[in-house]
């Protein structure tokens, strides 16, 4: 059974994990940070291996974001442990991260995690879970499909400018093709806001007002994307 998956805007189940790094209780451990928690299909898989790779290169980028990094797969511990020794001696990156040993796919069931064609393989979810435990964002992939990791950056980042100046953020941002790297600015909720928004924000009608943040914010994120553009 796939299970069902949790929603944006819930706090995070309650569960206690075994891991890589030892017993954590979910969401708590990470409370004041924000977490991606990701599963993969399996261990000793190629796209998986690719992933593993990608989230350990960005590592020191999460960590400047306040944020940890938490793998899971239907898996054991000795599985994890073997997979990333072997990620080590022959490509040569370390995994700082812990990783979820889920070995009767428990946690990846509560958790919406495992494919409807398979009891064993999970699929590549992503929840984006901020420092109060409430889940902000969630991303779905299929096995035969690597996920962007420097699109979970620009993520968190987004998430975080979104938080700090009340704001909605436009697609691309922040390379918006309206907007740039200004951000929306939310709906009136009275007819008097409506009017006072068009004095106080650039606006192209009441209900599509926009603001400036800090360029330094946009330049953050901008690097993400430069970087996912980038050849290696
Ligand atoms: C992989 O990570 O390479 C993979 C895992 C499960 C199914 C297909 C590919």
């Amino acid at each position: 059974m796939p299970g069902t998956i949790p929603t944006i805007g819930e706090r995070f189940p309650e569960i206690e994990v075994v891991t890589t790094k030892g017993l954590l209780r979910l969401p708590d451990t990470y409370k004041g940070k924000w977490l991606v928690l990701f599963s993969h299909p399996a261990d000793f898989t190629p796209v998986c291996t690719t992933e593993f790779v990608a989230f350990a290169r960005r590592y020191q980028d999460f960590k400047e974001l306040n944020t940890e990094l938490l793998g899971l797969s239907v898996d054991s511990s000795y599985s994890h442990i073997k997979w990333i020794e072997w990620i080590k001696e022959k490509v040569g990156v370390d995994i700082p991260f812990p990783i979820i040993a889920d070995p009767v796919g428990s946690v990846a069931s509560k958790l919406g995690m495992l494919h409807a064609q398979s009891a064993t393989h999970t699929v590549r979810s992503v929840f984006i879970i901020d420092p109060n435990g409430v889940i902000r964002a969630i991303l779905y992939y299929p096995a035969e499909l690597g996920r962007n990791i420097d699109e979970i950056l620009r993520m968190i980042k987004a998430l975080q400018i979104s938080d700090q100046y009340k704001a909605a953020m436009p697609a691309n941002w922040p390379n918006n093709e309206l907007i740039g790297e200004r951000v929306i600015v939310p709906p009136p909720t009275t007819r008097e806001g409506a009017e006072e928004r068009l004095r106080q924000y650039t606006c192209f009608d009441w209900w599509f007002c926009h603001k400036e943040v800090p360029s330094s914010e946009a330049e953050v994120a901008r690097k993400f994307l430069e970087r996912a553009a980038k050849k290696q």
